[in-house]
């Protein structure tokens, strides 16, 4: 049976240190204080921003949430950011993506001030992780190191392959990996020979956006697999990027979803506005 990395557990341990970390910052005057921007109705964008409010009042931080209509225009959505930039209170900001196709999120990321940009989606935080001299490291690609540190899993040496190759997941895990001494192979919708490569890799990283995509056929034996999906199945059930009952029999450690890389996601979160906040004391 694969070791279950559970992401409910591991986020609760980074949780409770950071809880005792705002308390202590607190104490000297600084409440740590996220603002979290959503435009529309999207459902899933709206889970995600409620745990992430209901996260930071959890740890004692300072918590600000902003509901914007769909009709929402680009002056507006900027005028918010250049509003947060410069509120003392707010150390992260954070704009919920994807943004309606009218608006420009390209613009609204540039915007935010890089040391409030908590996402790391910033042009000057990409290019510091790029180097490996950061001052956040993004969320999703965070929480995952986080997990494989806490299982004792090192990347040192193996062969990781991550499936996609978007901003906020694939192309920063790919850094993570390369940082943290693993060959890395970045696979995509376009990559010939897929599953040959996902049977090749030690550390297999699924961030594919589609339910079930991979199966047992595509994983070596023993290998480490983190399930980044976040879909429903046939059933209408969660499930991850990862066919979970045919993969874990093969494995030797897996994330379940939900309970996987999504708690850790948020923990992360937290730590990149506790970090911004710990450096207005210097
Ligand atoms: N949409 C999906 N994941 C994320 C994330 O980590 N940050 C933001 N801002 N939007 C997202």
């Amino acid at each position: 049976m694969a070791q279950l990395i559970s992401g409910k557990v591991i986020s609760a341990a980074v949780k409770e240190r950071i809880a005792a970390e705002v308390e202590a910052l607190k104490s000297q005057g600084v409440t740590p204080g996220l603002a979290v921007i959503i435009v529309g109705t999207d459902p899933a964008s709206q889970v995600y921003v409620g745990s992430k409010e209901r996260t930071c009042i959890e740890l004692g931080m300072y918590s600000e949430k902003y509901e914007l209509p769909e009709s929402t225009t680009n002056e507006e959505l900027l005028a918010l950011v250049e509003k947060l930039n410069k509120d003392d209170k707010i150390h992260g900001i954070l704009c919920q993506l994807p943004l309606p196709r009218h608006l420009d999120e390209k613009a609204v990321i540039d915007a935010i001030d890089p040391s409030k940009d908590v996402d790391a989606f910033h042009v000057q935080n990409v290019g510091k992780i790029m180097l490996g001299d950061y001052d956040f490291l993004p969320c999703t690609p965070a929480g995952i190191m986080e997990m494989l540190k806490f299982s004792d899993i090192d990347p040192c040496g193996k062969h990781c392959v991550v499936i996609g190759r978007s901003n906020i997941v694939g192309k920063p895990m790919a850094m993570l990996m390369l940082h943290a001494n693993a060959t890395v192979t970045v696979c995509h919708s376009k990559t010939q020979n897929l599953k040959e490569i996902c049977r090749n890799a030690d550390i297999l990283v699924a961030a594919v956006g589609r339910a079930k995509f991979v199966t047992a056929d595509m994983v070596k034996d023993g290998a480490v697999v983190i399930d980044v999906g976040m879909n429903r199945d046939e059933n209408g059930k969660l499930c991850g990027d990862v066919d979970f009952a045919s993969v874990e029999p093969k494995c030797s450690a897996i994330t379940p979803v939900p309970g996987g890389v999504g708690p850790m996601t948020i923990a992360m979160l937290m730590q990149n506005t506790l970090t911004s906040a710990k450096r207005t004391l210097k």
